[in-house]
């Protein structure tokens, strides 16, 4: 069984920019479901998977959508905890160096990132990715990732999701985007993603399942 992971931080941590209320609600009701229908859909189906991330990239041919956004939107949220910190952290080093030499530095960062995920149609991510040739910026529909796609390391996320903004910002996304962006972003975590991407250390990674519990009720 995939279980949800705590959040790094207490509910009203990273208020004002997101409420006490919304990360809740978000946590305990939108990421927990996402969660609980992945673990039902591999009961029903008696997978074992030794990882989300193995489950995830044995998933996304069309026939088995619903597992793969299930189990997408898992890891998306989980990750999206992770690029957030009350403590904000400092934007340096080679992450720093990217960001000038990609965006002309992180106001050019904030603009584009802002304006993609304020442009996108719908429902889904804005992502600030490491490929092979630098840094770009990327939306995805609804639960899409770049999990187990070769040469796309995710540094950061944002859910574009309404669930995400609504009780604070209503429908000004790009109100709640460019809050993020200010007041929330974990550089260190952002900085240790760039490291992976250039074969300097581990991956993130989603907790890896109780396989005994999995056993037992699959
Ligand atoms: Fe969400």
């Amino acid at each position: 069984m995939f279980k949800l992971p705590d959040l790094p931080y207490a509910y009203d941590a990273l208020q004002p920019a997101i409420s006490a209320e919304t990360m809740r609600l978000h946590h305990d009701k939108h990421h927990a479901k996402y969660v609980q229908t992945t673990n039902q859909l591999c009961q029903a189906e008696g997978l074992d998977p030794g990882s989300l991330e193995a489950l995830i990239a044995s998933s996304r041919q069309p026939s088995r959508r619903k597992l793969f956004n299930n189990a997408a939107q898992a890891w998306n949220h989980a990750f999206f905890w992770s690029c957030m910190s009350p403590r904000g952290g400092a934007l340096r080093g080679d992450l720093a160096d990217a960001i000038d030499q990609a965006f002309g530095g992180p106001d050019g960062l904030k603009q584009k990132f802002a304006a993609e995920g304020e442009g996108h149609f719908g429902s889904g991510w804005v992502w600030l990715l490491a490929g092979p040739e630098g840094l770009k910026i990327q939306t995805t529909h609804d639960g899409d990732n770049f999990v187990g796609v070769d040469g796309e390391v995710p540094l950061l996320t944002c859910d574009l999701w309404e669930h995400a903004y609504y009780v604070d910002y209503r429908n000004e996304r790009g109100k709640y985007l460019g809050a993020w962006f200010d007041a929330v972003i974990d550089w260190e975590f952002a900085s240790h993603q760039l490291a992976t991407a250039r074969g300097g250390s581990a991956p993130w990674r989603y907790p890896a399942p109780d396989g005994e519990a999995m056993r037992r009720t699959a």
